[in-house]
């Protein structure tokens, strides 16, 4: 075990959302690990950027990219930072994180609690060493939802590698209906408009995160949508309000359950989000993912690139480089040669 895995060790005896905070600050503080080279197999594209390694960091980590610097030297091929809504907010009342460790899954109701967009545009422009991309959502007293999306796009245009727009948190009243067909065609019609209203040199690979909670005939719906409306690809899943056969204490929370419990349901999303696709969208898959195997299942069922966060919470920073491990020998083992080639297959 590293002196990085020690400490989240210690960090995990804390209130999960402060040892969260005292995680953010020692990367801040420049104490975060440094990861060996990437092996050259788990290179890849997604939607057109190139990854040094397809294991990416999900976002609500680093809510206001803070760290996204640290986390593409501990290993992660790229970073999704948010969300951010235009304006500051203070989320929900604490306690709102909670760990189920005999579940290593997480129930979080945070209310997209962020320092709005100034502090973040201006830390993006400050550079990005790597892949970063922005996910946006909306304040919960927004009176335009739509606007605050537009407004996100706006004022980070040019700064991001990628942008997410999230419609899928189960912790803002509401949000979730944006997943309908025609609340779809409103969003992804405006977004466009804006898009092509600002200097095409800022324009970056549009995602849309969905939720893993959605009923038959609604991923299709959705996959139609973004395909009629020119994005890039989908975001795979957001956090469940289901709430599968769980063991810990905390289980009885309200909010999104991350975690292992949401590896297979999230997973299965995304086979059906890759089948309606058929190739016309990137997929990034996201949901449970802890090991090499785990990010593996995720590329043949369709994912150009994975994310997690949940895990990190149990195993600390360490875990990116386990995964990269584990993964590289099950892409060699399988004769593939390189991760791209593993994307959707049988
Ligand atoms: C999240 N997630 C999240 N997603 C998002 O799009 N915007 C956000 O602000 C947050 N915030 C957030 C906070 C906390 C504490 C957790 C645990 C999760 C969801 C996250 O990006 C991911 O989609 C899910 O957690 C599933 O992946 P894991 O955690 O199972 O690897």
């Amino acid at each position: 075990m590293s002196l990085h895995d020690l400490a989240a060790a210690g960090l995990r005896r804390l209130d999960p959302e402060r040892a969260h905070g005292l995680a953010i600050r020692a990367l801040e503080a420049g104490l975060g690990p440094k990861a060996p080279a990437d092996d050259p197999i788990l290179a890849t594209a997604l939607a057109g950027l190139s990854l040094p390694n397809c294991v990416g960091l999900a976002a609500g980590f680093d809510k206001d990219a803070r760290a996204f610097g640290p986390m593409l030297r501990a290993g992660f091929g790229f970073v999704e930072c948010g969300t951010v809504t235009p304006l500051p907010q203070a989320g929900n009342p604490k306690p709102r994180m909670f760990r189920l460790p005999q579940d290593r899954a997480v129930i979080n109701r945070l209310g997209f609690n962020n320092q709005g967009l100034e502090p973040f545009a201006a830390r993006l422009a400050a550079g990005r060493p790597g892949v970063v991309g922005a996910n946006i959502g909306a304040n919960k007293e927004a009176a335009d939802r739509i606007g605050d999306y537009v407004t996100g796009l706006r004022r980070l245009w040019g700064r991001a590698s990628y942008f997410t727009l999230n419609v899928s948190s189960p912790n803002t009243p509401g949000l979730r209906a944006l997943q309908t067909r025609a609340a779809l065609d409103e969003l992804l019609g405006r977004v466009a408009e804006a898009c092509d209203a600002l200097p095409p040199a800022g324009r970056a690979p549009l995602f849309l995160k969905i939720a893993p909670d959605l009923q038959a005939g609604e991923v299709e719906a959705i996959v139609e949508a973004a395909v009629a409306h020119g994005l890039s690809g989908l975001v795979v899943s957001n956090t469940t309000v289901s709430r599968p056969p769980l063991e810990s204490p905390a289980r009885g929370e309200a909010g999104g359950l991350s975690g292992a419990p949401l590896f297979d349901l999230s997973t299965r999303v995304l086979a059906e989000a890759a089948a309606a696709a058929g190739g016309r969208l990137a997929l990034i898959g996201v949901g449970g993912v802890s090991s090499g195997a785990q990010a593996y299942a995720k590329l043949r069922a369709g994912a150009c690139a994975v994310q997690l966060y949940s895990a990190l919470a149990y195993e600390g920073p360490g875990l990116v480089v386990r995964i990269k491990r584990e993964l590289a020998a099950r892409l060699r083992a399988d004769g593939f040669g390189g991760a791209g080639e593993a994307v959707g297959a049988k």
